[in-house]
C-alpha cells in the first residue's frame, strides 16, 4: 500500500530525469496529488470491489465509498447529494441534460443562447439537439476583453429562450462569468440555464445553491481527480422530471419485456456498472481542493496571472487575450511565431503549454487568429514556472529573428 508520501506531493511535476517540469496545462487537465494516487491505487487494489449489487461485506464497504464520493463532490459546490450525477466528465454531463432534458423539453421554433466562447462540448450537443427538436441556437457575443456580454445577453434573451448555455471560466481567455446576473436575466424570460463549470470548479469558489443555476457541469480530471469521471449537478426537480437517456443495469426500479420502471435520480442516469475507483478519486480530489480553499487558490492564481501577463506584456512581440482579471488562464499569441512552434521550443526547456484552437474554433474565428499558446496555472504552479516561459518565449524569439 502506497502510504508513505507526502499527501501533498504531486508526482507528475517531475521530468522523466528528475527535473522540475513547468506544466502549464493545468487548463487541459491537471496533475495529481498522492492523496487522489492513492486512494485510486487502493480502491482499484486491497479494497477492490463491485457496487450497488453484492451482498458481501467488500462490496457493501465500496458501495459506502462510493456514495461518499457523491457526497464529497456535492459538498464542493454546494449541491445535495441526490441532485448529483456522477458521468465521464463534462462533456458527457452536457449531452446527459441535451439528450434527456432538452429532447423531452424544446420543440421547433424554441431558442438556445450559447457564447462566443463557448468550448466545443457545449455547442455541439446544442446542434445535435438543434437536428433532433428544431430549436435555433442563438450566440452571445463577447465584451472587448473577452468577456460574455451579459448587456447583449439581456438584449437577445425573449421568451422563446428555453435555456442559457454559458461557460463558468472560459478555457481559452480566462475570464469568469457573473453567473448570479446570467442566472437572473435568464430565469427572467423562463429559460433554464446551465452553467460549464469545467475550468471553474478548481479555480473559483463555486455554490450552485447561491447562484441559482439550473444545471452545472464539470470533470474531475481537471480538479486534480482521475479522467473518465465528472459530474452533473442538476435542481431536484428538474432531475426527478427528467427522462433516462441511456438503459442498462443499475438505472432501473423492475424489467419486464412488456415494461421497465426506473430507479430514481440519480442512479436513473448512471446505467451500467460505473467507474467506481475513479468516483473514489474523484471524492478525495474534491475533499483534497475543500481542504486547500477555493477562495486561496483562486487568489494564488490570480497572482500568477498578473505576474504572467505583466512579464509577457513587456515582450514587444506578444499579444494578450482576454481580461486582465483572468481566473489562471493566459492567452497569447507571437508576432511571425506559430503557436505550435513555440510548444516545441518550450518543450525542449521542460515548459509545457497548449498551443492549438482550444476545442473552440469559433471562438478563434472571432479572435481572428488559427491557434493561440496557452499557459494555465494551478495550485501547484509558482513564479519559477513564469520565468522558465519567459526565458523560453526569449530564446524562441531569437530563433525567429
Ligand atoms: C470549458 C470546458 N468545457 C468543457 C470541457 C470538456 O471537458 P471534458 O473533455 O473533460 O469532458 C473542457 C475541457 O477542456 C473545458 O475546458
Amino acid at each position: 500500500m502506497l502510504t508513505s508520501h507526502d499527501a501533498d506531493a504531486f508526482p507528475g511535476l517531475l521530468t522523466r530525469d528528475g527535473a522540475r517540469w513547468h506544466y502549464l496545462d493545468s487548463a487541459a487537465t491537471a496533475q495529481k496529488p498522492n492523496a487522489v494516487i492513492d486512494a485510486v491505487t487502493r480502491a482499484l487494489g486491497p479494497d477492490y470491489a463491485t457496487v450497488h449489487r453484492g451482498l458481501y461485506a467488500r462490496s457493501a464497504d465500496m458501495t459506502m465509498a462510493y456514495e461518499a464520493a457523491r457526497r464529497q463532490v456535492a459538498a464542493l459546490i454546494g449541491g445535495a447529494e441526490h441532485e448529483l450525477v456522477f458521468t465521464r466528465g463534462a462533456t458527457e454531463a452536457i449531452n446527459l441534460v441535451a439528450q434527456s432534458w432538452a429532447v423531452a423539453n424544446l420543440k421547433p421554433g424554441d431558442r438556445i443562447l450559447l457564447s462566443m466562447l463557448e468550448h466545443h462540448s457545449n455547442i455541439v450537443p446544442w446542434q445535435l439537439i438543434r437536428a433532433t427538436t428544431g430549436a435555433v441556437i442563438d450566440v452571445c457575443p463577447l465584451t472587448q476583453d473577452g468577456q460574455i456580454d451579459l448587456d447583449a445577453a439581456q438584449a437577445m434573451l425573449t421568451p422563446a429562450h428555453k435555456l442559457v448555455a454559458f461557460s463558468h471560466v472560459s478555457n481559452v481567455l480566462g475570464g469568469v462569468l457573473d453567473v448570479a446576473r446570467a442566472v437572473a436575466l435568464a430565469h427572467g424570460v423562463g429559460a433554464k440555464i446551465l452553467i460549464d463549470g469545467c475550468q471553474a470548479v478548481a479555480r473559483v469558489p463555486v455554490d450552485v445553491a447561491a447562484m441559482g443555476c439550473d444545471f452545472y457541469v464539470f470533470s474531475a480530471h481537471k480538479l486534480y481527480g482521475p479522467t473518465g469521471i465528472g459530474a452533473l449537478w442538476a435542481r431536484g426537480d428538474l432531475l426527478d422530471a427528467m427522462p433516462p437517456w441511456q438503459g442498462g443495469g443499475s438505472m432501473i426500479d423492475r424489467v419486464t419485456f412488456a415494461e421497465t420502471t426506473w430507479a430514481p435520480a440519480p442512479q436513473r442516469f448512471e446505467a451500467g456498472t460505473p467507474a467506481i475507483a475513479e468516483a473514489i478519486g474523484f471524492g478525495v480530489a474534491a475533499d483534497w481542493v475543500r481542504g486547500k480553499g477555493l477562495a486561496a487558490i483562486h487568489a494564488h492564481e490570480s497572482a500568477l496571472v498578473a505576474q504572467a501577463r505583466e512579464a509577457l506584456g513587456r515582450l514587444n512581440a506578444v499579444r494578450l487575450y482576454g481580461p486582465a482579471a483572468s481566473a489562471g488562464i493566459v492567452s497569447f499569441t507571437i508576432d511571425g511565431v506559430h503557436p505550435h512552434d513555440l510548444g516545441t521550443i518550450l518543450d525542449e526547456e521542460n515548459v509545457a503549454i497548449r498551443a492549438g484552437h482550444h476545442c473552440a474554433q469559433p471562438l478563434m474565428a472571432h479572435l481572428n487568429v488559427p491557434a493561440t499558446a496557452r499557459a494555465s496555472f494551478a495550485l501547484y504552479s509558482d513564479q519559477t514556472d513564469i520565468a522558465a516561459l519567459v526565458r523560453g518565449i526569449e530564446r524562441t524569439l531569437r530563433i525567429f529573428a
